[in-house]
């Protein structure tokens, strides 16, 4: 049990930051049987963010931690999503709401659910603790009031503005613009009972989005009409911070959109206030891992996901499913090994989830543009497409790979050199495979086009 003091030979596992992939992680080492303690900066959580989606890969791995059926409960209940023109509305495709991004509710009841199952499991979370420095090799973490607390395996699940990156990277780097921001709203429905141009998508549970040329507006009704959410993402043209806290200017909202659909222009023209959030992003890193092998990345410190990826939460989910299976298999004596070979069993899946958002956000972006005139959309051309990336069992895929993965690690440690996770000169992959909805790979893959990001190597 994770409560009280560690038993003999039991892993200790120190986890930096409650965020959702912090308490996945917490999750699932204690199910593993080690002994775990989370410190987290923020004395108390607010119910912040707003619409978060959580797919199958990850219900079926918190399912084995005893978090579903509260999961569920939150989520959207619409079977289906419309796709929508933004100028009037015309429905371009319509697809189950779980090849989109599974169940979408709101990110602090989620984040609520979590954290009451991590207590549930007496798992010691240390609020109001904020870490601010490491000892690589012991390893070991140093709080603000100077208090240092030792553990075998150090985890930053520190978020975008992760500070354990940079310590693992050598170098601080900043978070940086994808290119687009969005305006975002969640509220009562009950201020849109009297638009009568809106009730459509306000009765019952439904998702729609419009898209246009470099835009598109996510619209997710819950609880039949009890809450409403909007996200409008644009052009990012200011240079407004990455936080949760940036008031956007409704009057710009509603100028930027008056052309739009009368249906949600009816519903954001009612919208009191909302918040002006930059989608930031991170390039992938060479290494999730420090020197010493002992401090490890997980979530969005080491892979961030863009929005209409939908898998920020439910990939830091089967990171943590993965370096527990990893130490568990590797032994309290071997935790190089185990670090080692969860990045390499982590990297690809995590940056084909990734650039399935990119992916996603230049076709409806372009979609309308490219048209030529008189012709249809091809709702192939608009669709999401994730349910590929739900099938997969990240347990599984650890215990079918990890003869052969932990084979090439045992040797690059005994040579004491670690392959990077990708090469320096050509950068990480940006081919988007693709599969079909049973995961399996198709023979032909499209690649992408994007510049390619100057990389700095590491160790
Ligand atoms: C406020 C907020 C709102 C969000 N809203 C949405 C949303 O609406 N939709 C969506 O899809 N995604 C949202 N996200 C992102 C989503 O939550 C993440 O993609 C996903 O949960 C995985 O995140 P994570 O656990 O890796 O990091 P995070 O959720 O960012 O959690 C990191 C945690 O680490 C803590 N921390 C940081 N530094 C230290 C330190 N030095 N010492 C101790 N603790 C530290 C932070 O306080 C935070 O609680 C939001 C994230 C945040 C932080
Ligand atoms: C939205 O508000 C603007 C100005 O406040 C108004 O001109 C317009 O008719 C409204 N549109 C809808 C669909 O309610």
């Amino acid at each position: 049990m994770s409560s009280g003091q560690p038993r003999d030979g039991q892993i200790r596992v120190i986890i930096i930051g409650a965020g959702l992939g912090g308490c996945a992680a917490a999750m699932a080492m204690h199910y593993q049987g080690f002994h775990v303690t989370v410190f987290e900066k923020i004395k108390k959580f607010l119910r912040l963010g707003d619409s978060l989606g959580l797919g199958e890969n990850a219900l079926k791995l918190l399912k084995r931690w005893g978090l579903h059926e509260q999961l569920v409960k939150i989520g959207n209940r619409s079977p289906n999503m419309n796709i929508r023109r933004w100028s009037d509305g015309k429905i371009l495709a319509t697809q189950p709401l779980m090849d989109m991004a599974g169940y979408i509710g709101h990110r602090g009841d989620y984040h609520q659910a979590f954290l009451d199952r991590v207590a549930e499991l007496g798992i010691d979370i240390k609020m109001g603790h904020n870490v601010i420095s490491f000892n690589e090799e012991k390893p070991s973490i140093t709080l603000e009031d100077g208090r240092e607390f030792e553990a075998d395996i150090i985890i930053g699940a520190d978020g975008i503005k992760s500070q354990t990156r940079e310590l693992v990277l050598g170098f601080a780097d900043k978070p940086k613009s994808s290119g687009y921001a969005c305006y975002r709203a969640y509220f009562k429905g009950d201020i849109l009972r009297s638009v009568p141009q809106c009730q459509p998508i306000l009765e019952r549970d439904c998702v729609n989005i419009w898209i246009g040329p470099d835009t598109h507006l996510v619209q997710n009704t819950l609880r039949d009409g009890e809450e409403f959410n909007w996200i409008l993402t644009h052009k990012d043209d200011e240079d407004i911070q990455e936080s949760w806290f940036q008031p956007g200017d409704m009057n710009k909202v509603r100028e930027s959109i008056k052309d739009w659909d009368p249906m949600i222009v009816s519903a954001v023209n009612e919208t009191r206030e909302c918040l002006d959030w930059k989608i930031c992003y991170r390039d992938p890193i060479p290494t999730w891992v420090s020197k010493s092998h002992k401090i490890a990345l997980l979530g969005d410190s080491c892979h961030a996901h863009l929005p209409t990826s939908a898998q920020g939460a439910s990939q830091a989910t089967e990171s943590a499913a993965v370096l527990a299976l990893c130490l568990k298999l590797a032994g309290k004596g071997n935790i190089p090994l185990a670090t080692r070979v969860y990045e390499k069993l982590r990297f690809e899946r995590v940056r084909q989830a990734q650039l399935n958002g990119e992916d996603v956000r230049d076709r409806w972006h372009s979609c309308l543009k490219n048209l030529e005139e008189g012709k249809e959309v091809d709702p192939e051309d608009v669709k999401m497409k994730n349910r590929w990336l739900y099938v997969f069992d990240a347990e599984k895929e650890t215990l079918e790979k990890w003869d052969r993965v932990s084979a090439i690690v045992k040797k690059e440690l005994a040579e004491g050199k670690v392959t990077p996770l990708f090469d320096s000169s050509t950068g990480p992959t940006r081919n988007l495979e693709l599969y079909d909805a049973y995961g399996n790979r198709k023979a032909d893959t499209k690649l992408i086009p994007k510049k390619q990001q100057p990389v700095t190597a590491v160790h």
